[in-house]
């Protein structure tokens, strides 16, 4: 199964974030995950647009905008002016997440919904149609270096019933160890954003962690 290897840049070295991108890029990272927040959507503030346009100068790679903001159709236009390759916004913070979506594809974007842990699987199913990209929060949104929630994992499961008819790739984010990828990849998840449990503040290089989960 492909796993798609995407760097929590929340959880990144900042004194050197230009070099970090450069070095997790070099090391196989697949997507660059940006963590935006609004304070009010959730209770925090994650990355600024100066952040993303830094990490957006030192790799060609995919970001990922992960939009933890009410309202956030918006502001699209900012992010794809600032080089977002795929956009995800959650479906609790948007009274109109069908038109976002939208939105998000006709300005030429990958689109995704980002489900709290909270939020069924059957409430936002009527999304599916208009997304690349299902996001599992194995976390509540707004800090990393939680714990995983093991209550999601039959979630999980139902969610990659619906692949069968829709074409959209799972991603997980939160909290997510190397069991946690090697479990979750056999149940067809595709992508793992990685923060402080399995890729940053540990002592091995990148390219050692990186090569070793892409193979768990
Ligand atoms: C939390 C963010 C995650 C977080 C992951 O709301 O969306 O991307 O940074 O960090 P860990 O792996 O430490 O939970
Ligand atoms: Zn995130």
């Amino acid at each position: 199964m492909k796993k798609l290897i995407c760097p929590s840049m929340m959880c990144a070295e900042y004194d050197s974030l230009g070099q970090e991108t450069r070095n997790l890029d070099a090391a196989g990272a697949d997507i660059f995950h940006i963590d935006i927040m609004d304070g009010s959507f959730v209770p925090n503030f994650g990355m600024g647009i100066q952040d993303m346009a830094c990490i957006r100068k030192n790799t060609e790679k995919p970001l990922d905008v992960h939009l933890m903001i009410d309202a956030p159709g918006n502001y699209l236009g900012l992010f794809v002016n600032l080089g977002a390759d795929i956009i995800h916004i959650h479906p609790e913070a948007d009274r109109h997440p069908a038109r976002t979506l939208a939105k998000i594809r006709v300005l030429g974007k990958a689109a995704g919904i980002a489900v709290n842990p909270g939020t069924s699987i059957e409430t936002v199913q009527e999304l599916f149609p208009l997304v690349d990209y299902v996001t599992v929060m194995t976390v509540n949104p707004g800090f990393s270096g939680q714990k995983y929630l093991d209550f999601v994992d039959d979630k999980i499961r139902r969610l990659t019933g619906f692949q069968s008819k829709y074409a959209f790739g799972i991603l997980v984010d939160g909290a997510v160890s190397p069991q946690k990828i090697a479990k979750l990849s056999k149940a067809g998840v595709e992508g793992f954003v990685l923060g402080t449990s399995a890729l940053f503040g540990k002592q091995e290089e990148y390219r050692t962690i990186i090569s070793r989960l892409k193979d768990c």
